[in-house]
């Protein structure tokens, strides 16, 4: 059975840093969060306080409509799984899977058979009886996942649990462990700083910079509408273009950018100067021998620095002026446009947007 979880301005201070501010943020029973944020920005802490291994300087935080600030960590009935959380090597597979509900003092045939059915939930039946330094790196992360949900949790959390897997391997486990969400119907809060894993497993993404909750949106939202400079540079390539807002005429702004080229972008909800970052995304520019124009609004004239092929498309970076604008195209059999060759590159309005 899944289960809400919701933080109401929680906060974290190490001393004098602060390293989680105002986490406002609800999670729909059944949903699959991910927090997505560079190095030291408090994803593990946001973590552990849901978890109940550290406790919020201030906030609240609820399991449903159950306040969990002052429930032990045992109490609170979360699965977790973390990078290279080790399983206990003196123990065998079923033995380690068994744990939880050892310790929730649950009988033995009951104990056996949700042990089984975990394992089958992995695809690990037949790896009962070995012991930890017996599997792969995959297999054992497997079996953590066993672990982390063989007593039904109410909500599973989980750290970076992928990181440690080689490619393969963690394209692989991806797709398992968005498999076990979907038959268990669990509320997930994932946490990495790999924005492909978050992109293709969330229902939506939680933005963290600096202990703050940045952009809280599905991955298309988060892809396409970013709200500031950081996340539109996090998530994603991106170009991101000194501009300058003319007028606004119908919800769009009239900007010129770089030398006095004018354009017609979308404006982001908290635009409040004049000057801004044009924002847009490689594979929305369209690249052509110079004159050669297919879109009427931002259109800038360059010339060709760098083209990559890179199989399925080509990326081109362009000169224009002060500014290098990236360009991926898509490769349909057209002659590739070789350094030093003049172009003209051009997006449309709907495809861009104003950052302050
Ligand atoms: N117990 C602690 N005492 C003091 N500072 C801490 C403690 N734990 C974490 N920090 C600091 O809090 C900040 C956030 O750490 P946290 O582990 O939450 O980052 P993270 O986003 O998980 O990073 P990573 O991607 O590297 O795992 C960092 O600056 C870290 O140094
Ligand atoms: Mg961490």
């Amino acid at each position: 059975m899944s289960t809400s979880l919701e933080m109401k301005k929680i906060q974290k201070w190490y001393g004098a840093l602060h390293v989680v501010r105002d986490f406002d943020l609800y999670v729909k029973p059944g949903e699959f969060l991910t927090f997505l944020g560079p190095s030291g920005s408090g994803k593990t802490t946001a973590l552990k306080m849901i978890a109940g291994f550290e406790s919020p300087s201030g906030g609240d935080m609820l399991l449903g409509s159950r306040s969990i600030v002052d429930v032990p960590p045992y109490e609170r009935g979360i699965g977790m799984v973390f990078q290279n959380y080790a399983l206990f090597p003196h123990m065998t597979v079923a033995e380690n899977v068994a744990f939880p509900l050892t310790v929730r003092k649950i009988g033995r045939a009951e104990t056996e058979e949700k042990v089984l059915r975990a394992l089958q939930l992995v695809k690990m039946t037949e790896y009962r009886d070995r012991y930890p330094n017996q599997l792969s790196g995959g297999q054992q992360q497997r079996i953590a996942l066993a672990r982390a949900v063989v007593f039904n949790p109410s909500i599973l959390l989980m750290d970076e649990p992928l990181g440690a897997l080689d490619r393969n391997l963690r394209e692989h486990m991806k797709i398992e462990i968005m498999r076990i969400q979907d038959e268990l119907n669990m509320t997930v809060v994932f946490v990495t700083h790999d924005q492909d894993e978050a992109l293709t497993m969330s229902d939506r993404v939680a933005v963290i910079n600096e202990g703050r909750l940045i952009q809280v949106a599905d991955s298309r939202s988060l892809y396409y509408s970013p709200q500031d400079r950081f996340v539109a540079s996090f998530v994603g390539e991106s170009n991101l273009l000194p501009c300058r807002v003319d007028r606004i005429e119908n919800g769009a702004g009239k900007v010129t950018i770089g030398a006095a080229t004018s354009g017609v972008a979308r404006l982001s909800g908290q635009l409040g100067g004049e000057a801004g970052w044009l924002f847009v995304r490689p594979e929305h520019v369209d690249i052509g021998p110079l004159g050669v124009i297919p879109n009427t609004e931002n259109v800038l004239n360059g010339v060709v620095k760098d083209a990559l092929f890179l199989g399925e498309m080509t990326r081109y970076a362009v000169r224009c002026d002060d500014e290098t604008i990236t360009v991926k195209q898509q490769n349909r059999g057209q002659a590739q446009l070789a350094g030093g060759t003049p172009v003209t590159v051009s997006w449309d309005a709907a495809n861009c947007i104003v950052l302050n």
